[in-house]
């Protein structure tokens, strides 16, 4: 087992891993999603039970993760069959990869069509649109993009088929050289944008907002939607990190690579609120703005700082970057599945598979044109879409992952990954597992449900 390797490939370095995952959790949830999901929930609550569901299930998952991978050596649906076995399991825990795999594929769908808003945004931005911007013709540019369906269609298309040719080129090119390049630069406009909100009027009012709590903001949905969050930002319960663990080489600490994707991530969605609301509140945009609000906000603050067409720009062409980086990441573990299961090439399998997800991105593109006053559960499609996945399809999977690792499959065959660890965070990581992870899941499900009151 110790010699076992990704018929993939495998990482040049920990650093590489740590890159990679760190691209993959990076992204969107950061920087478009943390703001409009805490704006929606009404702020510090949000955050600090956001910031403990990181902590207490958010690492532990990301551990687990990286040891299925890393110890099944494949896709997720294979390693989780591979270990089953060892571990004398009925081999239907499989499914538990598929359900990761199909919620890759859903988020991808709408993912790509979030990711294409940036790169208009990057031309909108270069060409001086937002010069001169004001709270309402910044929010008639965002609604004049959504609106149009081609725009929409064209932006999704070229991050489909961008996406998979990097796919079907293998792990090692691209990704890597992307995320050492960009990661700087990215983390350089975020603090300028800092520098800018600290500027306005309503710096310290948002840090309140943001910072801190008033726990009857607390409602079981807020609890939902901060453990969905957490699980989106870290890229967990999905496969993308089993995926990339499966690369990872062998003497690699587990703990150390997963605290630092959670340190970096959490950081990342932190300062990006910190950039973003004090503009929000000081121009009087409502912090429950839904998915538009950094497409709204931040132009405002382009157009008021010196140079903002430059570091509007470049802002936007970061944020294409890091949602790059993730899109390879949601769309790697399927493709490796069908490499594996049928003996495809990775390029017919990423064919197959961007088709697929381009299609499916069209219920995203309608939901914000000639769909958008169908309403399910009270939702847009893409509100569903979006809540299904990351509330209820990714807590899922986190569950019966962990269910899996600490109940069901001996601790023998589980301790020869984790060896190398200290013998403290071991027993912690067992006892998170068996008993944390699950009941915090489960509890807030029923919260949620009405099938438990507190
Ligand atoms: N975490 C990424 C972001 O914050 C999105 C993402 C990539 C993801 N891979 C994932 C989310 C796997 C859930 C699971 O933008």
């Amino acid at each position: 087992m110790q010699t076992k390797k990704s018929a993939q490939g495998e990482w040049s370095s920990r650093w590489t891993f740590i890159l990679a995952a760190t691209g993959a959790a990076v992204g969107l949830g950061n920087i478009w999603k943390f703001p409009y999901v805490a704006g929606q929930s009404g702020g510090g609550a949000f955050v600090l039970f956001y910031l403990l569901c990181v902590l207490l299930v958010g690492i532990p998952l990301l551990m687990a993760e990286i040891t299925i991978g890393r110890w099944g050596r494949q896709n997720p649906i294979h390693a989780i069959q591979t270990i089953a076995k060892e571990a004398k399991r009925s081999k239907y825990w499989s499914l538990v990869g598929g359900l990761c795999l199909f919620t890759g594929f859903l988020i991808l769908s709408y993912y790509s069509v979030i990711a294409g808003w940036s790169i208009e945004y990057v031309f909108k931005s270069a060409l001086g649109e937002f010069s001169g911007a004001t709270v309402l013709s910044s929010i008639g540019i965002f609604h004049r993009l959504t609106s149009n369906l081609w725009q929409m269609l064209f932006w999704h298309t070229v991050i489909m088929l961008s996406t998979g040719y990097v796919i079907a080129r293998g792990i090692e090119l691209g990704i890597e050289k992307a995320v050492r390049f960009m990661f700087p630069i990215m983390i350089l406009i975020i603090i300028l944008l800092i520098g800018y909100a600290m500027s306005t009027d309503k710096f310290t009012y948002a840090m309140a907002w943001l910072f801190e709590p008033d726990f009857s903001e607390l409602t079981p949905n807020v609890m939902l939607e901060a453990l969905g969050q957490a699980f989106f930002s870290l890229s967990i319960a999905l496969g993308t990190i089993m995926t990339y663990g499966a690369y990872l080489p062998h003497k690699s600490s587990i703990t150390s690579v997963s605290t630092a994707i959670a340190i970096a991530d959490t950081a990342i969605a932190l300062l990006a609120g910190v950039a973003i609301f004090p503009i929000v509140f000081s121009y009087h945009l409502t912090p429950s703005a839904g998915p538009g609000l950094i497409f709204q906000s931040l132009p405002l603050a382009f157009a008021h700082m010196p140079l903002g067409r430059l570091f509007g720009t470049l802002f936007f062409i970061m944020l294409v970057f890091t949602a790059f980086t993730s899109t390879i990441s949601l769309l790697e573990p399927t493709v490796v599945w069908l490499v594996e299961r049928f003996t495809w090439s990775r390029l017919k399998a990423s064919c197959i598979a961007i088709s697929a997800v381009w299609l499916m991105g069209l219920i995203t593109i309608f939901s914000f044109n000639i769909w958008s006053h169908v309403r399910l559960f009270g939702q847009t499609l893409f509100g569903c879409l979006d809540y299904l996945t990351a509330n209820i399809m990714l807590p899922l999977g986190g569950l019966l992952i962990a269910i899996f690792i600490a109940w069901k499959v001996p601790e023998n065959l589980f301790h020869a990954e984790l060896r190398p660890e200290k013998k403290i965070i071991y027993q912690g990581f067992k006892f998170t597992m068996r008993y944390i992870v699950p009941i915090a899941i489960i509890l807030i499900f029923l919260q949620v449900t009405g099938l438990l009151k507190w």
